[in-house]
């Protein structure tokens, strides 16, 4: 079975931190969004994938995945271009996918169980499409499936107003290739796309089963900079301690810490775990970090308290001021400005941005 990655994205609603940089590569604890549904292929015997990519970020990502090989997957790329829908991203893996069943996995979710156990409660025979599913608390931002006692589909409906219940599709999808012909037929909705859930509505209304797989365990979509660090506090709750920099003081440094390659955390800094720090980056003395802070590679950070924080890379922090629920984009520079009181800032920064607080 291969697996389909939809990367198409433009992350419209992560602006102005995907201004330049696409938004499958926003690190959640230092490591890409996409590399999670990459790796949770990988764990269900899923090697060879392709990926589905927009006209926005297509370089960036090509160049972080390459060939797949240094991630044990074999890639291969897909240009949809303008992001036209779900299913139209789909549509675009018909020669990829060929004659057998495949995996679709939306690639801005993170799922902590995987998706193993769905894929292998997937019944080709029998099934015409299977889909994961999770409660939600507003199903109404989502696409919500009704299903009868054993599991199967009734019915499919994309963010709808009056919702019949809060099972969402959670962007986990395994289809047959008759999921082709109705994407086809497709025509563009309410929002201008063409809609995954109704190619989906469109199998079931041909008198085609549907299977449907409840997925246990957080499941997270990272479309807004508050899911984002959300979605950095859970991963972080899950961390295991990994040290590879230097810590100067361990007097100073409490539960679970990552720490990558070059790094410093210096003599009188005080973190907190769980924490996440990437490579070449220093924590200097009077810094007070986490708990559920990822910092990226090669930053600076200097006499500043953050806490549930994402800095992303290549920045230099250094107000003593409080940091807190804050998404920080590359190459940011934060600095003091020594005639303001101190008192917490709430931040969502862009790449190349510069502030002086
Ligand atoms: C998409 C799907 C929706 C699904 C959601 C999961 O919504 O259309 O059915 O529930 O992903 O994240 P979108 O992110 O395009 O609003």
């Amino acid at each position: 079975m291969k697996g389909v990655i939809l990367a198409g994205g433009t992350g419209s609603r992560l602006r102005p931190i995907t201004h330049t940089g696409p938004k499958q590569l926003v690190p959640i604890a230092n490591k890409p969004v996409l590399e999670y549904a990459l790796d949770d292929l990988k764990e269900a015997g899923i090697t060879e994938v392709g990926i589905i990519l927009g006209n926005k970020g297509r370089d960036e990502i090509q160049a972080y995945f390459g060939d797949g090989s240094d991630f044990g997957v074999d890639i291969t790329y897909i240009v949809q271009g303008e992001p036209l829908g779900l299913a139209h991203a789909v549509g675009c893996a018909r020669d990829f996918v060929g004659d057998d069943s495949f995996v679709v996995y939306l690639g801005d979710d993170l799922m902590r169980e995987g998706i193993t156990d769905l894929i292998k409660d997937f019944t080709s025979d029998e099934y015409a499409a299977g889909i994961g599913l999770q409660e939600v608390e507003e199903p109404s931002r989502y696409g919500i499936v009704d299903v009868n006692d054993t599991g199967d589909v009734i019915e499919l409906v994309e963010k709808p107003e009056d919702p019949p219940n809060n099972l969402a599709l959670i962007g986990v999808y395994v289809f047959t290739p008759a999921i082709f012909q109705q994407i086809e037929a497709l025509e563009k909705s309410w929002r201008d796309e063409y809609e995954i859930t109704e190619a989906i509505q469109g199998l079931l209304d041909d008198g085609n089963r549907i299977q449907s797989h409840v997925v246990h365990g957080w499941w997270k979509d990272t479309g807004k900079p508050e899911d984002v660090l959300h979605a950095n506090r859970l991963v972080l709750d899950d961390i295991e301690p990994n040290v590879r920099g230097t810590i100067e003081n361990d007097e100073t440094v409490r539960g679970r810490v990552q720490l990558g390659e070059g790094s410093v955390i210096e003599e009188n800094a005080v973190v907190r775990g769980p924490v996440s720090i990437g490579e070449d980056t220093v924590i200097k003395s009077g810094t007070y970090l986490g708990p559920y802070t990822s910092i990226g590679d090669s930053c600076i950070i200097d006499g500043v308290h953050i806490e549930s924080s994402v800095v992303v890379g290549d920045s230099e922090i250094s107000a003593d001021r409080t940091i807190v629920d804050s998404l920080i984009g590359r190459q940011a520079t934060i600095t003091a400005n020594h005639d303001k009181k101190p008192d917490g800032e709430r931040l969502i920064v862009g790449q190349n941005s510069s502030l002086e607080l």
